[in-house]
């Protein structure tokens, strides 16, 4: 079975085709078309700009992703498409012409949620169930409890800003430039994370809801209080604050792992990326004698082969009939 995904949900234009053959799902071509350069001058992601640029580039990544996979339309058993949550006019491009192409080559379409998608990111091997999976990202960060691959709930999530918009805020307010998470974690490696003693927000509340705008601005106060920006300062300030995140987001983690008495950890999305995070995450479950599952690096920032294997799952509980397109519209706020 082949399945052709996109993705478009913010400013990463994506395509990728997976193969699932002798019970084997396998990422074939995932190409990722990024935007950063361009909106890298505005200090964040412009949604006009964004959708312009995705109209550009829709067909020849997907084009491209066929092409590096060797695989005629013909072959594509299933198309798969992020419909939301993200930025509508991003999410128009992809979902517009993944239906154009349904109805062309007479393929069905499957909507996929494009959180779903990142936690898809650790399907490619077998789960133990029930488990965990935190998602952090530049929008969203939530804790997930899993039952099985399809039933799950929302424990908690952030009441304010997102994990990845945190570091992209802390970045920016230093004038390091965007996106923040990958330059404030590189510059962390040369600071003292004791430097500062920031907040660890909601840490020992009861519930699995996050906050990190608190957070931010104890930050902001720390560098107005702070005369010149020496490149030490910086990366103590970096340091600092990414401590405190990887604190809040373990501690509430593991919290939530011991209660609901998980046998499997996962990590996603784009701060999913911080090596920091991965390896402190990986030693507090590990401790507790559970499994812990985290992307390879190119799966935890936006990319369509995790729509795709998110797409192999969903197609496995219902059938997708030919004219599903027809019923397929974006939701910009589509819940998990
Ligand atoms: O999942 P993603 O690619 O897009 C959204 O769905 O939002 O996540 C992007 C976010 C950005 O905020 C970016 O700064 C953050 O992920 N990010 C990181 C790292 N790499 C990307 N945050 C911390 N450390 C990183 N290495
Ligand atoms: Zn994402």
């Amino acid at each position: 079975m082949h399945i052709l995904a996109i993705e478009t949900s913010c400013d990463e234009t994506a395509a990728a085709v997976i193969c699932h053959s002798r019970g084997q799902l396998n990422i074939v071509s995932n190409l990722v078309s990024s935007q950063i350069d361009i909106h890298k001058q505005y200090g964040g992601v412009v949604p006009e700009v964004a959708a312009r640029e995705h109209v550009k580039n829709i067909i020849p990544v997907i084009e491209q992703a066929l092409c590096q996979a060797k695989v005629k339309p013909d072959k594509i058993d299933l198309l798969a498409t992020v419909s939301g949550p993200g930025l509508i006019t991003s999410l128009m491009v992809g979902v517009e012409a993944a239906k154009a192409l349904s109805y062309a080559w007479q393929i069905p379409l499957l909507p996929v949620n494009h959180m779903y998608a990142h936690m898809a990111g650790n399907f490619l091997t077998a789960l133990e169930f029930p488990a965990l999976c935190l998602i952090v990202s530049g929008g969203h960060t939530e804790l997930i409890y899993l039952k099985d691959y399809f039933s799950f709930e929302k424990l908690g999530a952030t009441i304010d800003d997102a994990a990845g918009e945190a570091f992209d805020k802390v970045a920016k307010l230093l004038d390091l430039g965007y996106p923040g998470g990958p330059i404030v974690s590189k510059l962390a490696l040369d600071g003292d994370p004791k430097a500062f003693a920031f907040p660890r927000p909601m840490l020992n509340r009861q519930n699995s809801d996050f906050s990190f705008s608190g957070l931010k601005t104890a930050v902001l106060y720390a560098v107005q209080k702070h005369t010149g920006r020496s490149r030490q300062f910086q990366a103590d300030i970096c340091a600092s604050f990414q401590q405190a995140v990887i604190d809040t987001l373990v501690g509430k983690t593991v919290k939530a792992a011991k209660e609901y008495d998980v046998k499997t950890v996962m990590l996603a999305g784009g701060v999913a990326a911080n090596q920091a995070l991965r390896s402190t995450l990986e030693q507090r479950v590990t401790d507790l004698n559970l499994e812990f599952k985290v992307p390879e690096f190119k799966l935890c920032t936006d990319n369509a082969a995790m729509v795709g294997i998110a797409a192999y799952f969903l197609s496995q509980k219902q059938k997708i009939k030919l004219d599903n397109w027809k019923k397929i519209s974006v939701d910009p706020n589509w819940e998990l």
